[in-house]
Formats: structure tokens, sequence, C-alpha cells
């Protein structure tokens, strides 16, 4: 008897633990919230995909991890995080590609396919091309020094794109500070999320049209550029000319993940306009980019939780949108 009860109770364990098992895997697969765990057992190679292709990528041009962390912003602040910025234009769809910030700008389209048909090789229509850009834009940050996070994941891929939002929702270059926190908080998100996130800028470049008109214009409000970087800048970006002239952000390490970019801001050398408002313009901030300035650990802490706040606008999770086969174009 004992023994048919000790077998029974084991069965019943086994049956319990199998169900469990599949409740929480599909539960996974339709979750409301992002989980760093989402691919765990679906993909679970998944992150070292990713790494790997980003590696080779930045291996072979060192800017690109800064355009795959520019494509996430670009994604995330146009209808929430779904790789809308990512699908073609075709006849019945006008995509995100050629609006004013993203258009002769935004690039890594072809490094997000590779990454992508790398995945699908060994994950069948699993990972979303949403996840792909947050864990690219994580693994770009880390390669160039900077600090690493957990990616919270489970985003599904949007069926559509909006060319006004992007137009409208990416902060240019040439806003005021107060246009800019505008477009953070519509987005939830806050002035330290704004200064920390702009930190960015610690790697990559800008062209010379992005900030040309602020070079030449040195009236009041226009945040105050040093005038012997200003001289060195313009004998580069001419009046009219040098477009094809690319300006580091961060001239002092560009491809270096650091807080050298908030030391440039205290001596007036950053690069663009939007970038100088931040010490200029609002004493908050400037008390951000003080402590960044002095404390690259504060800076990389806060950074992270940014990043994942930012990877958190709006996701298309359970049973919205779809996982694209090709991140350029919906599933028929
Ligand atoms: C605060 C408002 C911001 C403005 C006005 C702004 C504007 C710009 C502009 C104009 C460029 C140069 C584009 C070009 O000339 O082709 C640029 C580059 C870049 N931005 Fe921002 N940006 C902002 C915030 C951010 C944020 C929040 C991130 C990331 C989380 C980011 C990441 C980058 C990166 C990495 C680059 C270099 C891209 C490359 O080299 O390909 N930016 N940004």
């Amino acid at each position: 008897m004992a023994k048919k009860m000790t077998l029974f109770s084991a069965f019943t364990l086994i049956a319990c633990a199998a169900i469990c098992f599949y409740l929480n895997s599909n539960a996974r697969s339709h979750a409301d919230h992002l989980d760093p765990q989402f691919y765990s057992r679906s993909c679970p190679r998944v992150q070292q995909i990713v790494r790997a292709n980003v590696s080779k990528a930045v291996a072979k041009e060192v800017r690109m991890g800064a355009s795959l962390v520019r494509l996430h912003f670009h994604d995330c602040f146009v209808k929430g995080c779904d790789a809308s910025i990512l699908l073609d234009d075709t006849n019945s769809l006008i995509g995100e590609k050629r609006s004013r910030p993203n258009r002769d700008s935004a690039r890594g389209f072809e490094v997000v396919d590779d990454i992508k048909s790398s995945v699908e090789k060994e994950c069948n229509q699993t990972v979303s091309c949403a996840d792909i850009l947050a864990l690219a834009a994580r693994d770009s940050v880390v390669l160039a020094g900077g600090p690493s996070w957990e990616v919270p994941l489970g985003r599904r891929d949007s069926r559509s794109a909006s060319l006004g939002d992007s137009n409208y929702n990416i902060p240019a270059p040439n806003n005021t500070f107060h246009t800019i926190l505008n477009k953070f908080e519509f987005q939830g998100l806050d002035i330290i999320d704004l200064v920390a996130l702009s930190g960015s800028h610690t790697i990559g470049s800008a062209r010379c049209v992005s900030f040309r008109q602020s070079l030449y214009n040195q009236s009041a409000g226009i945040p105050k550029l040093d005038e012997s970087h200003a001289a060195h800048l313009r004998a580069r970006c001419p009046k009219s000319g040098g477009d094809e002239n690319l300006f580091p952000l961060d001239f002092v390490t560009p491809r270096t993940f650091d807080n050298s970019y908030f030391k440039n801001l205290l001596s007036s050398k950053g690069l663009l306009s939007s970038d100088r408002a931040l010490v200029s313009k609002n004493g908050v901030s400037m008390e951000l980019v003080k402590i960044y300035a002095e404390s690259n650990e504060l800076f990389f802490q806060q950074f992270a939780k940014s990043m994942v706040k930012m990877g958190n606008i709006s996701p298309l999770t359970g049973l919205s949108g779809e996982i694209r086969k090709n991140c350029r174009e919906r599933n028929a």
C-alpha cells in the first residue's frame, strides 16, 4: 500500500511539474510584460548570436556600434520599441527611413539583417526585430567600454510605421532644451534620463548639416560654443560644402564609451547645440552634467537604468503585433 502511495505521489509530482513547465513556457511566449529570461527556453543562444554579430560588425567599422544604439533610440521614440524604424517603404506602407532625423543618417540596417538571419537559422520566427535592436544597442555600449545591463525581452514587432511621428517625436539638434525635454517627457522619460541618455554622444559622429546652423550663428539664445573649438570646426565645416565630413560627437575619446562627453560640455565644446543646451539652459541638467563629468560610475549606473526605461516604452506584447521573418517587411 505504502509503495503504491509513493508511486502515486511521484507520478502526481511529475505531472504537476510538466503542467507547470507547459504553462510557464506558454505564458512566456505570450507575456504581457518584458522579461530578461523571455527566450531562455525558446531561443537560449540568442544573446550570444547577437553579441557575436555585433562584435563582427564593430570590428569591421568601429562607428557601427554607435549607429546601432541610435537605431534603438529612434525606434523607441516612435510608437514604442517595436522595430517600426526597420520597415522599408512599400506600395501600402510609408516607412520611417526617410523622416528628417533618419534620412541620410540612420544606419546599421544591414547589420540588423545579418543578426536576424543568424538568429532565424537557430530559432525560426521566435525572436523579434525589436528585441534584436535592444540587445544590439546594449552590446554596442559594452563593446565600446560602457556599462552592461540585463535587457528585458519579449517585445513584438509592429505591422505599421509612422513617418509623421518619426519627424515629430525624435528630438532635433536645433530644438530648444524645453522642446527636447518635452519630447522625452512625452515618452515617460524625465530630465535625468535625458541627460544620462545624451551621454550616448560619447561615441559616434555627426555630419556638418547637424550643427552648421549653430556653428555660424553664435547669437544670444544659441548655447555657447568655445571660440577656438568653433574655429577648428569651421575649417572642416564651411558655410557651404564639407557635407561629406564626419565629426566626432566626443572629440576627446570618440571611440570609447566614457564620461568625457560631459567634460566637453563643461568646457563649452559639445558639438550639437542640443548637447550644449544641457549646460546652459537648465539648472538641474547643469548639475547632472557636473555629477556625470566627475563620476564615470554614476554616469554608467544611470545610463544603464535609463536605457532599460527607454527600452520599455510602449512595447507590443502578448498577441499584439507579430514576430517578423524579415525585419524590413511585415509578414504576409
Ligand atoms: C537629446 C536629444 C538628442 C538629439 C537632439 C540628438 C541628435 C543627434 C544628431 C543630430 C546626431 C548626428 C546625426 C547625423 O549627423 O547624421 C546624433 C548622433 C547620435 N545620437 Fe543622438 N540625439 C539625441 C539623443 C540621443 C539619445 C537619447 C541617444 C541614445 C540613447 C542618442 C544616440 C546617438 C548616437 C549613438 C549617435 C551617433 C550615431 C552614429 O555615429 O551613427 N542620441 N544624435
